[in-house]
């Protein structure tokens, strides 16, 4: 199939590179000239594993290529996916002005019939927009009568994990009241559903809210499993031994119930806030919703506290403190720094007064971008250096190279082994038996 997938970001650049892989012919558009030619010159601008690969093969074989021209991606796909960025309005809903902006250049570039297909999330109701902002231009141009049709095929890709999920998605979800656009939905997404993942095809409204609630859902049980280890703290109970005791009821399952310091990346917050908005826009107070983005709001803050509670403890000043960061991104194998938890840690542990010295596999670039090169914050290249003359460790990423790092470098390096793990990757005994002093999530400290 020729295809177009308009928005070359995390979604739209993956989902074009696996639709590619398969055979198709794709044409990626983007209104950033930056991107494309980077793009253009194989260059990726995001770190995803497995994605150069993939996308240098499918460039070389001339099935995947990069345009800022729309009209030249439209002329002969029959698929335009939309996967533009949908973010945080003002008021927490979900801001359209990209998606709608590119339903109106389709409008004012399609000549026959065409099927737009929108990936970005999007509130209940937009299928709707799109269609009307197309036809808006369609009249304008005097094609009233052309015919076309909106779907909705909301994306449930894992950053970091982007590829394995599109070429192998646990189901596929298509919005439409059209057979014959269904059928063609189905036929697209064949080679990726062949191990029996279910494409299950809805009306359009209903999958708009899929999406939403399956983010919603997830976002829910890592507030849930939050509070609880905020609880367990307080009562001298161990979080990790109550993952298990519950993780084993079928009825609850483990995964996802790990806590930490909240949930944040480009999803998970906006998708939980436009949700609540969107229900308040028709009268109702979605209560359960408000209370998880308020947890996740109080988690981020979580670690900087105990650091600084500590600070208070010991008689160490802070403004006489250094502070290590391991790990930027909001979660591991990504490099993407929007809404992640260390932002928060960093920002308080500055404006107590610490030194700062932060570290991250891939994102220190996109790190610089959202902090800047305030005084008293330094990045470093090695996670090592990160610790030179630390009073305390802050690991606010569960990167895997975090995992088992050399304890004794990290007692020789550090003006205090004191660990504050928000990510539950050490076991406390053993740091304790180590010689640090040592304080997790939700955890009972021997
Ligand atoms: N990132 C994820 O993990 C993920 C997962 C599932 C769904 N989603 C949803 O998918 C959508 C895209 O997310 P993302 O993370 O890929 O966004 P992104 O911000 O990484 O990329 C969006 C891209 O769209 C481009 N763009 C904006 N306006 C345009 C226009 N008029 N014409 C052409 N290109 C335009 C931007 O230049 C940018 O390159 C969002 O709605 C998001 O909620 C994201």
């Amino acid at each position: 199939m020729k295809l177009c997938v308009i928005g070359t970001g995390y979604v739209g650049l993956v989902t074009g590179t696996c639709f590619a892989e398969m055979g198709n012919d794709v044409v990626c558009v983007d209104i950033d000239e930056a991107k494309i030619a980077r793009l253009r010159a194989g260059e990726i601008p995001i770190y995803e594993p497995g994605l150069q690969e993939l996308l240098e093969r499918n460039a070389r074989a001339g099935r995947l290529t990069f345009t800022t021209d729309l009209s030249e991606g439209a002329a002969d796909a029959l698929l335009l996916f939309i996967a533009v960025g949908t973010p945080e309005g003002e008021d927490g809903s979900a801001d359209l002005q990209h998606v709608l902006a590119v339903a109106r250049s389709i409008g004012r570039v399609i000549d026959r019939f065409r099927i737009v297909v929108i990936k970005s999330t999007v509130p209940v109701g937009t299928a709707e927009r799109v269609r009307e902002a197309i036809q808006g231009e369609l009249d304008a141009r005097g094609l009233t009568d052309l015919e076309f049709d909106v779907v909705s095929n909301p994306e449930f890709l894992k950053e970091g994990s982007a590829v394995q999920d599109c070429l192998k998605p646990d189901r596929v979800i298509v919005g439409t009241d059209n057979v014959r656009t269904a059928e063609l939905m189905k036929e697209l997404y064949a080679p990726f559903t062949r191990t029996n993942h279910p494409t299950v095809v809805m009306d359009i409204r209903s999958a708009e809210m899929t999406k939403y609630a399956a983010n919603a859902m997830l976002a829910t049980k890592i507030s849930f499993i939050n509070e609880i280890a905020n609880i367990c703290e307080r009562l001298g109970a161990d979080v990790g031994a109550v993952r298990l005791g519950i993780g084993a009821d079928s009825r609850i399952g483990y995964a996802f119930l790990f806590p930490g310091l909240g949930y944040g990346g480009s999803c998970f917050p906006k998708d939980v806030k436009a949700l609540i908005q969107t229900a308040r826009a028709e009268g109702y107070d979605a209560a359960v919703l408000e209370a998880v983005d308020r947890v996740n709001q109080r988690q981020k803050a979580v670690l900087a506290d105990k650091i600084l509670a500590h600070f208070d403890r010991t008689g160490q000043d802070p403004a006489g403190a250094t502070v290590a960061v391991w790990g930027l991104a909001f979660k591991p194998n990504t490099d993407d720094m929007r809404e992640a938890p260390s932002l928060t840690t960093i920002g308080q542990l500055l404006d107590a007064g610490c030194r700062v010295r932060a570290h991250d596999p891939v994102a220190t670039d996109s790190a610089r971008r959202a902090l800047g090169e305030p005084d008293r914050l330094v990045y470093c290249d090695d996670n090592y250096d990160a610790l030179d003359g630390a009073h305390a460790l802050a690991v606010c990423t569960e990167w895997g190279a975090y995992r088992r790092p050399d304890f004794e470098r990290m007692l020789g390096l550090m003006a205090a082994p004191a660990v504050f793990d928000g990510r539950n990757i050490y076991e406390p005994d053993k740091m304790i038996r180590l010689g640090f002093r040592y304080q997790g999530i939700g955890r009972r400290n021997p």
